[in-house]
């Protein structure tokens, strides 16, 4: 087993590339309410979780929503890829304007592994260079975290660490 600390307030975003389990993760280690995933506000906006155009006006909801859970020092995690720096970058100014700390939790899972999945999946429908794009994305980002601003970075590689893996809060206060 391994235990995550992460502070008891904190803007968590999960980093992986799409299939990597972030949304099944984000179900078993924390409430639902908690979770913000790119794909809820994509439907908000659009109707269609898929509907890439809408990216830009899903994260600004999103980010809206963060800071409002933020301020009233509640712990949020947002599930989304979060495998470019720039979409990280907006997480960590969110979690800054509230004084909170970011952290980071990496499901490194294999490009192969990901692609089965989502092959298997009546939701997903992309081209697999899509997933090769994302893998190269965090390949190059992974070890930037701690420099990008996040507090704390947890990286954890393949199925077997990702399902062991449980969440302890730490209160720094
Ligand atoms: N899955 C699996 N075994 C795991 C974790 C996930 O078979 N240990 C399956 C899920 O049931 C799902 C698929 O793999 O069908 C993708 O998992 P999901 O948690 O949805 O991945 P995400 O990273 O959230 O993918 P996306 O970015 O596309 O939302
Ligand atoms: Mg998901």
């Amino acid at each position: 087993m391994t235990e995550l600390a992460i502070p008891a307030l904190s803007l968590v975003a999960l980093v992986g590339i799409s299939g990597s389990g972030k949304s099944t993760f984000a179900r078993k280690n924390f409430a639902a309410t908690q979770v913000l995933s790119s794909d809820a506000f994509r439907a908000m906006v659009a109707d269609d979780e898929n509907d890439q155009s809408a990216s830009t006006a899903a994260f600004e909801s999103l980010h809206f929503v963060a800071g409002k859970r933020l301020a009233a020092g509640r712990l949020t995690v947002v599930d989304a890829t979060n495998v470019q720096e720039h979409a990280r970058a907006g997480l960590v100014a969110v979690a800054r304007a509230h004084d909170v700390l970011p952290t980071a939790i990496v499901l490194d899972v294999p490009e192969e592994e990901c692609w089965a999945r989502t092959q298997a999946r009546p939701d997903r429908h992309f081209d697999r260079r899509v997933l090769t794009r994302q893998s190269r994305d965090l390949r190059r980002t992974i070890k930037s975290l701690a420099r990008e601003g996040f507090r704390k970075v947890h990286v954890l590689r393949g199925v077997d660490e990702i399902e062991s893996a449980t969440i302890a809060y730490e209160r720094l206060f």
